[in-house]
């Protein structure tokens, strides 16, 4: 894994008390009884759901999907599609889009207005990161694990290129923005 490319951020330690504090707020915000549909977007979001999902102590159930954005830039382009869409209907539910780090924030905004049409219950947006320097779309984030400076980061979950997914702390890579 090249560990000195790497510089611990935020343990893996306090991931685990940060998310189980997001549950325990998620659960309480949310009428009594009602199920959540958690949406997960892939594919950095995956394990955040994994732990967010367990931490809620409430029924709620699990769907994805996945975005690409045109051009091969690092960064967001600008121009986003869905590339997979979801197995199910969220008319009437209650969503919970869970992200693994909003940037420029072009991926959330277009991912809420396309759900946004399609009549759920409510729409909220949880987000392990966020890295509020760089936006250019704003976004309302109702739950955010984490804020983080303006560095490239990976670990529990978020790559680059395809690499890193599976570190167990969320690490900055050295040589900076990539
Ligand atoms: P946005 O549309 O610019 O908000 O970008 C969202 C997507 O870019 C995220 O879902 C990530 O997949 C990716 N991304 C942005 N910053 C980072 C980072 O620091 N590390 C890994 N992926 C990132
Ligand atoms: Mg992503």
């Amino acid at each position: 894994m090249e560990p000195s490319r790497l510089e611990v951020l935020i343990t893996a330690d306090t991931i685990a008390r940060r998310v189980a504090e997001l549950g325990r707020q998620i659960d309480a915000d949310y009428p009594p009884a009602e199920h959540l549909l958690l949406v997960g977007v892939l594919k950095g979001a995956w394990i955040f759901l994994a732990d967010l999902a367990r931490a809620i102590p409430r029924s709620v159930s699990v769907d994805f999907l996945s975005t690409s954005s045109y051009g091969k830039e690092r960064t967001s382009s600008g121009e986003v599609k869905l590339v997979r869409d979801l197995d199910e209907s969220i008319e009437g539910k209650h969503v919970l889009l869970v992200e693994d780090i909003v940037d420029t924030g072009i991926t959330l905004s277009y991912l809420m207005r396309v759900l946004g049409q399609r009549q759920p219950a409510s729409l909220r947006i949880a987000t392990f990161l966020d890295k509020p320097s760089r936006r250019k779309e704003a976004v309302e984030i109702a739950y955010r694990g984490f804020e983080v400076p303006d560095k490239f980061v990976v670990g529990y979950g978020l790559d680059f290129a395809s690499r890193y997914r599976n570190l167990k702390d969320l690490c900055a890579l050295r040589d900076g923005h990539v």
